[in-house]
């Protein structure tokens, strides 16, 4: 029902729980793309699966806290962005965002942060957004940094994947530098 264009034929909407079948059809393009650098949580399989991940962010959401957008590109979903964590109290939250791989490269997820960071800065009234990468995750930490994001610190080993402990990445930016930039 509410949609807002980004570039291209690309339109930003929330995502939620009727959107199960499609969420879950577009996971099997995404699930081997992002299992590597997203919650384990999030990677799911099968429509209940999906519609789990829609249910709890919705259950959230309600509370006023984490919230759930996807990204559709010429009618399909191919992607997405969320407040991972979203306190309005203590006036912080953090972003997060996914896209499958053919979506990769047309700028779509960093116009799309900037439209939550424009909304939790500007509306709400919060100081501090945050992102958290796995250290080698290049393209992500690049979004955190056109965000205009600074690194803050790198919690060493606290992402643990596949046997392996990743490095993570802190990045953030606070009100008066997104009003500034
Ligand atoms: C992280 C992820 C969403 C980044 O996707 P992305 O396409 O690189 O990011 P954007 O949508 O912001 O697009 C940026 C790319 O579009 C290009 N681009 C084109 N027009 C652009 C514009 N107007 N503005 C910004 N970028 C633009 C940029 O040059 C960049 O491409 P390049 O890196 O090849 O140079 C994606 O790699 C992904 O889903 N990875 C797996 C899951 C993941 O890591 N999630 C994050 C967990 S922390």
């Amino acid at each position: 029902m509410f949609s807002l264009p980004l570039r291209g034929d690309a339109h930003l909407r929330p995502l939620e729980i009727w959107h199960a079948e499609e969420f879950a059809a577009h996971l099997d393009r995404a699930r081997e793309h992002i299992r590597p650098w997203v919650g384990s949580g999030f990677v799911t399989d099968g429509i209940e699966g999906a519609r789990g991940t829609l249910r709890r962010y919705a259950e959230r959401q309600a509370a006023d806290g984490a919230r759930l957008y996807g990204i559709w590109l010429d009618g399909t979903l191919v992607g997405g962005v969320m407040f991972v964590a979203f306190d309005a109290a203590a006036g912080s939250c953090e972003v997060g965002c996914w896209l499958e791989p053919a979506a990769e490269g047309h700028g779509m997820v960093t116009e799309a942060c900037r439209a939550l960071l424009d909304w939790a800065f500007t509306v709400r009234g919060l100081h501090r957004a945050e992102w958290r990468c796995r250290a080698d995750n290049a393209r992500s930490s690049a979004v955190a940094e056109r965000l205009g994001m600074r690194l803050e610190g790198v919690q060493r080993e606290a992402w643990p994947y596949d046997g392996t402990r990743h490095d993570k990445q802190n990045w953030a930016v606070i009100a008066t530098e997104w009003r500034a930039r």
